[in-house]
């Protein structure tokens, strides 16, 4: 089987409020997103890793790159547009074209390979497209508004809330489809699953670590750095 990585890398960090795309700050000694390449390179299973990046990034080529798998392509203005140019690249006549896709955040170096292994494992023997989730743990509550100091409308039930997180794995040529028609379509995609959901695919929801946090906002380095520094795998 033939499993190819796209790792979404050519955002500008608004968030972060940094002078450099969160993706190329460094924290415990690399970058974040040679933290997330190395996470991919301990895949066995994994055969080539294509990173999307800005076609005004000025980092990308000062990083330590050993893994011969990597190759990058140019990203888009969204993150589906940056994908999208991804699975393009894949679908060549002259390469051949994987399988199975997994797209991984490179804002999130902190996912665990066993839950990697596990979703991808989970995928081939249910024959379906998944994604790393977990359950939410906070009370959820619904404005009348979009503004804080607006006030509460409902608590939602968070019984069946899960918050999504990547990996998320679906079959290339499905999910080339699917990505395509929404995106033409100009569906709002914030993730692979969105566009599956919206083409009528069940995606399944496999539970991993909480501690995969997408690093968005300055607190969010000082954990990782903390994470990272616990030498967990
Ligand atoms: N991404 C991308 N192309 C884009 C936008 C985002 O490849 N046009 C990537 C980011 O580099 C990141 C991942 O998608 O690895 C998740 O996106 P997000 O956390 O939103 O990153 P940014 O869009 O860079 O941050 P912000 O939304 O704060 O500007
Ligand atoms: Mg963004």
């Amino acid at each position: 089987l033939n499993i190819f990585a796209i790792v979404p890398a050519a955002g500008t960090g608004s968030r972060m409020k940094s002078n450099l795309p969160k993706q190329y700050i460094t924290i415990n000694q690399k970058t974040v997103l040679e933290h997330t390449l190395n996470k991919l390179s301990y895949i066995k299973n994994i055969n080539s890793i294509t990173v999307a990046i800005s076609p005004d990034d000025e980092f990308y080529q000062d990083l330590k790159i050993e893994n011969p798998k990597i190759q990058t392509v140019y990203g888009g203005n969204s993150r589906a547009i940056s994908v999208l140019n991804a699975l393009n690249s894949l679908n060549t006549d002259t390469k051949k074209k994987p399988d199975w896709v997994l797209v991984h955040d490179a804002a999130r170096p902190l996912v665990c390979p066993d839950d990697i292994n596990k979703l991808i494992n989970l995928a081939i023997s249910k024959q379906k497209g998944g994604i790393l989730a977990c359950k939410v743990k906070d009370t959820i509550k619904k404005s009348v508004g979009k503004m804080q100091l607006d006030c509460v409308s409902e608590t939602v039930s968070r019984e069946f809330l899960w918050q999504a997180m990547t990996p998320q794995i679906f079959k290339f040529e499905q999910l080339h489809q699917a990505l395509s028609d929404a995106l033409t379509q100009n569906i709002d995609i914030t993730d692979e699953a969105s566009a599956m959901e919206w083409a009528g695919f069940e995606v399944m929801l496999v539970a991993g670590r909480s501690d995969n946090i997408k690093i968005t906002t300055p607190e969010d380095l000082q954990l990782a750095n903390f994470y990272l520094s616990q030498k967990k795998s």
